[in-house]
């Protein structure tokens, strides 16, 4: 396991459309295991593997709640209903926070990482992130459909300002 290079604003990868796995190999359990790490160590809600440079249909989402990390791999929204105003904010854009609406609930499908196909149901903040992790599969990002005048830059932490 590994923490991987975040790709960050400005990194044009994050505006590429992922592709489909194929295989979950070896190779993608690391990549996955990794993402996880990587969540974990910059305390985000979840990660896509296009944020560490790699263009494939895989997510990862952890509410730190009992549930643990979950993997999405080839997920696909069925459904949306109702919207919600939230806060939001990208380990790939990591001083900037703004509001956003997103659906209340989602119904998505997706393969976890034994290669079973799940179907979940998702209200609130798993509705969100889910949301917000399959646009960065489609090369989105949150801060293009922000509601206008809500975006906020919140400073780097002084400690950290003092090793530029
Ligand atoms: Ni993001």
């Amino acid at each position: 396991m590994a923490i991987r290079n975040l790709r960050l604003e400005g990194d044009e990868i994050l505006s590429k459309k992922s592709r489909e796995v194929e295989v979950i190999d070896d190779k993608l359990q690391t990549l996955i295991d990794d993402m996880i790490d990587t969540m974990h160590k910059y305390n985000g809600v979840g990660l896509a593997a296009v944020q560490v440079g790699i263009l494939k249909r895989v997510v990862v989402i952890d509410l730190y709640d009992d549930k643990g990390p979950i993997v999405l791999i080839n997920p696909v929204i069925l459904k949306t209903k109702g919207e919600q105003e939230v806060d939001e904010g990208c380990l790939s854009f990591p001083n900037k926070f703004a509001k956003i609406i997103r659906p209340e609930e989602v119904v998505a499908e997706y393969t976890d990482r034994e290669g079973k196909r799940v179907k979940v149901k998702a209200k609130d903040l798993l509705a969100q992130a889910i949301c917000h992790e399959l646009d960065h599969l489609e090369g989105e990002v949150f801060v293009d459909k922000i509601l206008p005048g809500t975006l906020e830059y919140i400073e780097p932490e002084k400690e950290q300002k003092r090793h530029d």
